[in-house]
């Protein structure tokens, strides 16, 4: 049985914590928040975790070997690289950190103690992200010609209100770190690295809630020459209604779409037709908003499978980082 402990029971949190309790090779022994009335959720899902006020004293938990880390986003890196240096793998949430600078720390320190640093990235077991990302390996599509991402959701009022880090520049760090980061990840995985060319973004209608922008387009270009269009808001009208990767590729065009990359939208591919594919899981439900798919049993799956040498890293330290660095990147090409 894999030992687990989570840092920061919020939305995803508690997530993890179903996840753990339901996957046979997992135990859940620790929890950690700083807010005591999260104790009550998380013990209803896991009685006999021990809750610590402060993650100092968890990592000290015995017996402990793998930290989840599911506080916000400028916490990443700090808990991150202490819960390393205490002996424990981690599972950072995504984004991996607020800068490149802090993602290589975090990536040297898991080399230096020699554990195992796992950044998620669930919408990567999509069943329309992984078809896709095998028809690319296979050369079956051809070199990508230009590539359109669409992240068109929603966050309200009640959104930002919930969680006094979100809108915060320092602390969330802006939409492409917190609801862009997983297009930009999957952007990343089908095509390889892309470089910012350039960018506009704005405030339309979260002043006074957030300190960053709502809504953006941005040029961008893969290392291979193709050209990528990435719009994105989080005004859509009352809900998420479009979370998009279109590839057109010398032998074919596929747009997965839906409202969190769910659905093959259309398809026209030489010689082949994906058949239909299962429905995955549904989005992260939040109650006033939702997320992507949820695909975190797989994601603890892997952590076990990999620690019991049945399988490698989904998605590791160096591929959150470079996620990062493309939204750096974006940030640094906006103009105007
Ligand atoms: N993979 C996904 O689909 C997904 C979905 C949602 C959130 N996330 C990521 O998970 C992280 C948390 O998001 P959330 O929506 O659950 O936020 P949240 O605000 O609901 O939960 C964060 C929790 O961390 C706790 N916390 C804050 N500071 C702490 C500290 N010093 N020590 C211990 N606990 C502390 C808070 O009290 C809160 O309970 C973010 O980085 C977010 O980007 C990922």
């Amino acid at each position: 049985m894999v030992n687990f402990g989570i840092i920061g029971i919020g939305n995803i949190g508690l997530r993890h914590a179903r996840h753990i309790v339901q996957n046979a090779g997992a135990t859940l022994t620790a929890v950690c928040d700083t807010n005591p009335h999260t104790k009550a959720a998380v013990q209803n899902i896991c009685p006999d975790a021990v809750f610590y006020p402060n993650y100092q004293q968890l990592l000290q938990h015995p017996g402990l070997e793998v930290v989840n880390i599911c506080t916000p986003n400028y916490l990443h890196a700090p808990m991150t690289t202490n819960a390393l240096l205490a002996g424990c793998h981690v599972v950072c949430e995504k984004p991996m950190a607020m800068s490149v600078a802090e993602c290589s720390l975090m990536i040297e320190t898991a080399q230096l103690t020699g554990k195992h640093l796992f950044v998620v990235k669930q919408n990567r077991y999509n069943p329309p992200v992984a078809v896709v990302k095998k028809l690319l390996t296979q050369g079956l599509l051809g070199n990508i010609l230009q590539i359109s991402v669409t992240c068109f959701w929603n966050r309200n009022e009640e959104y930002y209100r919930l969680s006094p880090w979100r809108g915060s520049k320092t602390k969330d760090g802006g939409c492409l770190f917190t609801q862009c980061s997983h297009f930009i990840d999957i952007l990343y995985y089908l095509a390889g690295p892309v470089t910012g060319i350039s960018g506009m973004i704005q405030n339309a209608t979260h002043r006074g809630l957030a300190e960053f922008e709502d809504c953006g387009a941005f040029l961008l270009k893969t290392h291979t020459g193709a050209l990528v269009s990435f719009n994105f808001s989080t005004s859509a009208y009352q809900k998420n209604m479009e979370g998009s990767i279109t590839l057109l590729c010398e032998k074919g065009t596929i747009k997965i779409g839906g409202e969190y990359l769910n659905t093959i939208e259309y398809q026209c591919v030489e010689g082949f037709e994906i058949p239909p594919l299962p429905a995955g899981n549904t989005a992260n439900d939040y109650g006033s908003y939702k997320g992507s798919m949820s695909n975190h049993d797989k994601v603890i799956q892997n952590v076990v499978d990999t620690l019991q040498g049945k399988d490698q890293i989904a998605t590791n330290g160096q591929e959150g980082r470079e996620v990062v660095r493309i939204i750096e990147e974006m940030y640094a090409c906006v103009v105007g």
